[in-house]
């Protein structure tokens, strides 16, 4: 327990996550997943969650991973963000194979390199909107003073500069998310991994949080990956990775999107 712990508390130095040759490796690239397949075994039955994932995902781009319920969304969330390992197949971030970092290093890229956004917002309840914010950064090792300034830039950058000192019960669902935002951005992570980050939301704020996303991707250059079943999310993604029973169906860039959106919205009707 104390091991899985430590394994999750934030390193305050750079440790080699990011090896010196990194650089003639292609840079563009972010993420990658190479046949990555994850099997649960519960009461002697096999799930194949994910079976050969293939993917690269670049550099301050917005990635929408869409499928069904049960398609394998969350638990590809789970390997790219160094959460879960594979069963089989090799996840790299920044052309490093994540399952070769030790304890330290990979504390250190959850730390730091990525941001971690879930449907249920997962703030802590009794720490106020800027403690969840400060908190990763105290992690990192900055100065509680360092940490409370930029807390309080992030929150107002997130349009929350009124609620500071609110709880999350003191706070809308919206707004829960948008301090859940500010915490993923907070120690600048190149990528931020969100996990249907509008599941409990109206459409209305669901869009706003997707707005403020695509303003920090704008803003920051920084990568987002989001999972969601959400159609409506569509249109903001740079590709949309579609993923059916644990594999990639089709990849497609926006431009081509509208025709098959179309084709949706028309079959629906
Ligand atoms: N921890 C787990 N143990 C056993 N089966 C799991 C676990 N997590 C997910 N699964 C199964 O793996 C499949 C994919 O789940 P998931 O990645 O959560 O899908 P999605 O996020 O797209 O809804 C589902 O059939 C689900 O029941
Ligand atoms: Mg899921």
């Amino acid at each position: 327990m104390a091991e899985v712990a430590a394994d999750r508390a934030c390193p305050t130095q750079a440790a080699a996550a990011a090896p010196a040759d990194s650089g003639r490796l292609t840079r563009d690239v972010v993420v990658r997943t190479i046949g990555v397949t994850k099997e649960y075994v519960m009461g002697g039955s096999v799930t194949h969650a994910l079976q050969g994932v293939d993917l690269s995902i670049h550099r301050g781009e917005y990635l929408s991973i869409m499928g069904p319920s049960g398609s394998g969304k969350s638990t590809l969330f789970n390997m790219i963000g160094g959460l879960d390992v594979p069963s089989a197949g090799m996840v790299f971030i920044d052309e490093v194979d994540v399952a070769q970092l030790d304890s330290y290093e990979l504390a250190w890229l959850r730390c730091r390199k990525i941001g971690y956004i879930f449907q249920s917002f997962n703030l802590l309840p009794v720490l106020t909107a800027l403690e969840n914010v400060t908190m990763p950064m105290l992690f990192a090792g900055m100065h509680p003073d360092d940490a409370r300034e930029k807390g309080a830039e992030i929150l107002a950058m997130v349009g929350l500069g009124d609620r500071v000192f609110h709880r999350p019960f003191q706070m809308s669902g919206g707004q829960q998310q948008r301090v859940a935002v500010a915490r993923a951005i907070a120690n600048d992570p190149a990528i931020v991994l969100a996990d249907e980050p509008t599941g409990n939301l109206d459409l209305k704020t669901g869009r706003e949080i997707i707005e403020l996303l695509l303003d920090l991707k704008s803003r920051m250059g920084v990568t987002i990956i989001s999972a969601t079943h959400d159609m409506k999310m569509l249109d903001v993604s740079d590709r949309v990775v579609w993923i059916r029973d644990g594999k990639v169906e089709r990849i497609e860039r926006r431009e081509e999107l509208r025709i098959s959106v179309g084709t949706i919205d028309d079959s629906e009707e």
